[in-house]
């Protein structure tokens, strides 16, 4: 496995890789790695010819009094479980070699992005749009791997891709969970042990949900309020949204119908996690 660190450098390998018509796979990290991500990157492994993996925690999707400064970082131990899980090359770009300075130009999906996450990060998906736009200008891939654990980034991405005629597959992943339920994320490490099993409510919260809608209910109050019921049993944990809606469209529902997302975020101590069930509803 290769590690590039320029723009340059990464687009000659690209070109190389392309001349033998090769298929290439994509997956954007912040690094940190954990099973979600390789699951993503086994994935790409299984479907492509060539994986790459880039590696790069984005400032522009970090709000002001977030996490930026302090997000978890091991490259050596990132560079090992990328090798190990399939992947041929890393991008591992400095901050400043994915925005020089002077750069002026941001990409922005409308709407879907105000809701949920966006309500509360104001900015973040801009940050996430505008950085996936410039590592799929540099990579080029046929496919890119996106987990479900962050659905809306999934339905933003799917939404930019189609607007702006991207020639890329975007490829939704199922989210990878701890063998207790608790979905697999970076920002886990911060949990203190009281934190990590108050945390679990969440997980256990949805899959009641689930279990009520498929033994026949329908009601969206009675659902959300089992879900805001079941979880104010935790004294650390303090909900931020909990949304049933359609998805991709993100669009509000009043009928439980078709593909939909029941998802939430919740600051578990200081942690601010989310986590969410799709589902199909005849
Ligand atoms: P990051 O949080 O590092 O996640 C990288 C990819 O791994 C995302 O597609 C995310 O949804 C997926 N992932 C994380 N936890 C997962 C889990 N438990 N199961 C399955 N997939 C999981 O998401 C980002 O980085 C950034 O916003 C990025 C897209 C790289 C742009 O900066």
């Amino acid at each position: 496995m290769h590690i590039v660190s320029t723009v340059k450098d990464m687009r000659q390998v690209i070109r190389e890789v392309k001349v033998e018509n090769n298929t290439l796979g994509f997956v954007p990290t912040m690094g940190y790695l954990h099973e979600g991500h390789l699951s993503l990157i086994k994935r790409a492994k299984l479907e492509n010819d060539i994986v790459i993996v880039s590696i790069f925690v984005n400032p522009t999707q970090f709000g002001a009094n977030e996490d930026y400064d302090i997000y978890p970082k091991d490259f050596k131990r990132d560079k090992q479980l990328a090798e190990t899980a399939g992947a041929d090359y890393v991008f591992y770009p400095t901050v400043e070699e994915m925005y020089p300075t002077g750069y002026k130009t941001s990409v922005d999906v409308s709407e879907i992005t105000d809701r949920l996450c966006g309500a509360s990060r104001p900015g973040h998906f801009k940050g996430v749009t505008t950085i996936v736009n410039k590592l799929f200008n540099i990579v080029e891939p046929n496919r890119a791997y996106f987990g479900l654990k962050d659905a809306q980034q999934v339905a933003v991405i799917q939404q930019m891709v189609k607007d702006l005629f991207m020639n890329v597959e975007v490829i939704p992943c199922s989210i990878v969970r701890e063998s207790d339920g608790l979905a697999m994320s970076s920002r886990n490490v911060y949990l203190t042990q009281q934190d990590r099993s108050a945390a679990l409510i969440l997980s256990k919260s949805l899959m009641k949900a689930k279990k009520i809608i498929n033994e026949g209910e329908r009601d969206l109050k009675i659902i959300r309020n089992t879900i805001i019921e079941s979880i104010s049993k935790e004294a650390p944990v303090s909900v931020e949204y909990i949304e049933i809606i359609q998805f991709p469209s993100l669009e509000k529902i009043d009928i439980l119908e078709g593909k939909v997302l029941i998802a939430l975020a919740a600051k578990v101590g200081r942690v601010r996690l989310i986590d969410n069930v799709i589902l199909e509803v005849q």
